[in-house]
């Protein structure tokens, strides 16, 4: 096996089922941000990444993507329901997210978690050259820096939360804490979304392990660590080039078209997670309805929910709820040939998202927690026009940047639906002032402009940046 000198470490392979099932393998991206923003620097970028396949065996027919060499691993049906679907996606996920779903923790899940860490762990000490950076993603994967450590203390490791990390009350609650923080202090650089993040790693790290803190260093057993904040981003360019492509130009006209040409149309995009706060949502719409304020002949609200995590029963519980309400509020208020929701349980593409962001008056981002969400800047690169509202909730990571969207807390239902409305009846002229700050903002921290900080921090030869396109 070649080696490399730079390798990612991420749960998923950036190829989703369907397109292995086709037999077309390309850069099909899975819903979700952290494959997208990988994918977008690492197209042109000398690499491996060693990550789990879906349900398909892609071994046989794996290509390489670009410049990028895959690695699969492969889980079994026991590895992704106790790693998977159990630690990763039943305990840490709601744990991380203020626990707005309810974590539950199994013990015997544990063992699986750290057996598929070791598994990651070796591979990627396999892929890798001598003195090479590897570069871990996520809650999965806590425990492979520190493993890594110990199989290859040549390398430079990183570990990257894409996720919120909670604050020392919450994350005090689970069974394995003193080993899933030791895992991530492996690395050599600990990245977060948010400054708060960092601290609350080194709050834990003296509480847990015995660590030194002081600014962004945490010191234990002899060792230095490094923390930070790294927003994490779009690919601007790409967004804009997508969103100005003539058939995508037309595809949007004509989705307007479909959906009323005069009505004010409200977008939500987001994979079907109780994270994302459909539910409140949805309720504020109904309420709005309920009270006259919109009316179904006026006003129309776009819901794309993919799919996401259907073996997890709290997803599933999620969708029966949201498919109940829609259906209730849309069996009350909608017409014949005017639902007053169109609800989307579908994926769609980059060039359809791009048409979709195009037909909205108002973007409704409202998460109860998130550690980003790529959605909200998605949005703002596809309006070329400057036009445009964006409500986001005050929880999601973007928030902290994305300071002239009008922003709301989605737990208090009367300031959700004071804002929706605000944000519909704004003027023309107040609305392009503030997207054109935040689409600046974007434009000025974008996808490459993060990996280029993160490996700079992480490497401070520039080494490893000097490889980014
Ligand atoms: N996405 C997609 N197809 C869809 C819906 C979403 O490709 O039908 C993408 C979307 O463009 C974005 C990502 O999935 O890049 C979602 O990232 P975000 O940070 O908003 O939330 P996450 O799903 O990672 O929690
Ligand atoms: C979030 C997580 C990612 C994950 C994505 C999609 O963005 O931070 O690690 O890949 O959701 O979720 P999935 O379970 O389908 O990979």
């Amino acid at each position: 096996m070649r080696q490399s000198s730079l390798v990612v470490v991420a749960n998923r392979l950036p190829l989703d089922d369907s397109a292995a099932r086709d037999g077309a393998c390309e850069w099909r991206r899975s819903p979700g941000g952290l494959s997208g923003a990988l994918h977008a620097i690492l197209q042109q970028t000398p690499a491996t990444w060693v990550g789990w396949g879906g349900e398909v065996d892609l071994a046989p027919r794996l290509p390489d993507l670009g410049s990028v060499r895959l690695r699969p691993i492969e889980l079994s049906a026991a590895e992704q329901s106790g790693y998977y679907e159990g630690f990763a996606n039943s305990t840490l996920w709601p744990l991380y997210h203020d626990a707005v779903q309810q974590p539950v923790f199994q013990r015997e899940w544990w063992e699986t978690y750290r057996s598929v860490n070791r598994r990651f762990a070796e591979a990627a000490a396999e892929v890798a050259g001598k003195h090479a950076a590897v570069w871990v993603q996520d809650y999965h994967l806590q425990l492979v820096p520190q493993m890594l450590r110990e199989l290859r203390p040549d390398l430079l490791i990183g570990f990257f939360m894409h996720v919120p990390f909670p604050p020392p009350e919450l994350f005090m609650q689970l069974p394995r804490r003193v080993e899933l923080v030791r895992g991530m202090l492996g690395a050599d650089l600990v990245g977060f979304q948010r400054e708060q993040a960092a601290h609350n790693l080194a709050q834990l790290a003296k509480k847990l392990v015995g660590a030194q803190t002081r600014d962004d260093t945490i010191t234990v057993d002899g060792r230095t660590v490094r923390t930070g904040a790294f927003p994490v981003s779009i690919d601007v360019g790409e967004m804009r080039a997508l969103a100005t492509r003539p058939d995508v130009v037309a595809q949007a006209k004509q989705l307007r078209l479909d959906l009323g040409k005069a009505k004010r149309v409200l977008l939500s995009v987001d994979r079907l997670d109780y994270t994302k706060g459909i539910e409140h949502r949805l309720t504020a719409y109904r309420e709005l309805l309920r009270d006259g304020h919109v009316k179904v002949r006026d006003t129309v609200l776009v819901q794309v929910a993919v799919p996401s995590r259907e073996r997890v029963e709290s997803y599933r519980a999620l969708r029966d709820r949201v498919e109940g309400e829609v259906g209730r509020i849309n069996g009350e208020y909608g017409r014949v040939g005017e639902p007053a929701i169109h609800y989307l349980n579908q994926p769609f593409d980059r060039s359809q998202l791009a048409a979709l962001y195009q037909t909205a008056d108002v973007m409704v981002v409202t998460p109860l927690r998130d550690g980003m969400n790529l959605v909200a800047k998605e949005f703002l690169a596809a309006r070329e026009d400057g036009s445009g509202a964006l409500v986001l909730s005050e929880f999601a990571g973007a928030a902290a940047e994305l300071t002239q969207a009008f922003l709301v807390n989605p737990h208090d239902l009367d300031g959700l639906k004071d804002t929706l409305l605000r944000a519909l009846g704004a003027e023309p002229a107040d609305l392009a002032d503030r997207m054109s700050a935040m689409r600046r903002h974007i434009a000025e921290h974008d996808i490459l402009a993060w990996a280029r900080a993160y490996l700079t921090a992480l490497d401070h030869t520039g080494r490893l940046a000097r490889q980014l396109p």
